[in-house]
């Protein structure tokens, strides 16, 4: 039995996450703490949201006297931690708000599982859910693994970086019992279509230009959302307190090799034929600062929790593209906003 604060649940990660823990685990206690930015949904969640074991609390993880209260009222003794600002070109547009969410609300969840759990740390877990993307950018060899300097470059990672200092900060001084994972680019269904994966096929259905940012060799290590979700499960439940995770798919790609992917899979979805939407490719300015390689040695936890990615990317794509063909009002209502109305609907009565 485990009372788990889960943040960010209604997101693209932490849902998956939510509806993972929730069926595999029907006597724990999960409470979905979501301030539902544009990026939380709570349509993502509606298989578990009549379940017992599942409940959802609209709020900011900034707001200490609000997660105090909680803390009072729930008894956790876990925290599992996703909540942030995801998306990097954002970050570079609007760096204060990234600092905001992503360390202030970091370190406002910190402070208080430590007031919650003073005098008895024992049973009690903090972990944090990061990203690769503090490492920094690795040129055409190497990987990053756990032993990796910490070099971000974008407002996200950076904040990114600074929120993993304040956890491992907080085990260090006050030896909370914390533990950190560091995952590579995340792919699959309800991922809110900004990211460069949901946005091309939603661009191709459309006969939209797919945006390549500079030349298109930037390389990303794509992982299967679920596959993340699981290994969030190994790790909450058999990793080791003070230690970093490193996880990643195995799976590189430039980006003009996925895009070129993604038209030939979502060509042969639509029935269009070969090399159709290829016309839609556009080479545009470049991201700032952008980061040219990132690739996981995942080898850690593989070793020591047993972890695997399972999908091959091939099947992990098609079955992404599927999702996304089968579910346009999902695509429609985020792009549009109108999926916020959907709280007020479900929780206010
Ligand atoms: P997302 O943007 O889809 O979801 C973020 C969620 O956090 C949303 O539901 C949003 O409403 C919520 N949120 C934002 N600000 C909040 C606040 N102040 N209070 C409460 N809730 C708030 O993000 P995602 O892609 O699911 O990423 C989840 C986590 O995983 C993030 O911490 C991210 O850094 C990390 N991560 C993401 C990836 C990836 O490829 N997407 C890879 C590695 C790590
Ligand atoms: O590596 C983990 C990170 O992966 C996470 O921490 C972030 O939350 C997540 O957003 C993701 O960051 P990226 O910046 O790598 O993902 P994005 O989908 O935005 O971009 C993937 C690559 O595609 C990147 O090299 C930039 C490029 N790109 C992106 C967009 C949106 C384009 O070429 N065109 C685009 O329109």
């Amino acid at each position: 039995m485990k009372r788990i604060l889960v943040t960010g649940g209604a997101g693209f990660i932490g849902s998956h996450v939510i509806k993972l823990l929730v069926e595999k685990y029907p006597n724990y206690q999960l409470v979905n703490l979501d301030s539902l930015s544009y990026a939380g949904n709570l349509n993502n969640l509606t298989s578990v949201q009549a379940a017992p074991n599942y409940s959802f609390v609209k709020g900011d993880i900034c707001d200490a006297s609000l997660v105090k209260k909680l803390f009072k009222e729930h008894r956790f003794d876990t925290v599992v931690h996703l909540a942030a600002e995801s998306h990097v070109d954002r970050s570079i547009e609007d760096p204060l708000h990234f600092a905001r969410t992503n360390v202030m609300g970091t370190l406002t969840l910190l402070q208080e599982a430590r007031l919650a759990w003073e005098g008895d740390f024992s049973g009690k877990l903090f972990y944090h859910i990061s990203t690769d993307e503090v490492f920094g950018s690795l040129s055409h060899e190497g990987y990053f693994d756990e032993s990796t300097a910490y070099d971000p470059h974008s407002p996200y990672s950076a904040s990114k970086a600074s929120s993993d200092h304040f956890v491992r900060a907080f085990y260090d001084t006050y030896q909370l019992p914390i533990v950190i994972s560091n995952c590579s680019n995340n792919y699959g269904p309800n991922q809110f279509p900004e990211k460069l994966i949901p946005l091309c096929i939603n661009n191709i259905c459309n006969g939209k230009p797919l945006p390549i940012y500079g030349d298109g060799s930037n390389v990303r290590d794509w992982l299967y959302v679920e596959d993340h979700a699981r290994a969030i499960d190994v790790v909450l439940h058999r990793g080791k307190i003070g230690e970093t995770y490193a996880i990643g798919g195995d799976n590189e790609y430039s980006n003009l090799a996925l895009v070129k992917l993604l038209i030939e899979v979502t060509d042969a979805l639509l029935g269009n034929p070969i090399g159709h939407s290829e016309s839609l490719i556009q080479f545009v300015t470049d991201r700032k600062g952008h980061d040219y390689r990132y690739a996981i040695d995942a080898s850690k936890i593989k070793r020591e929790l047993n972890w695997s990615p399972s999908l091959d990317f091939e099947q992990g794509l098609r079955a992404t593209v599927q999702w996304y063909l089968e579910h346009p009002e999902w695509v429609k209502a985020v792009v549009s906003g109108a999926y916020q109305d959907y709280y007020d609907k479900m929780y206010k009565h």
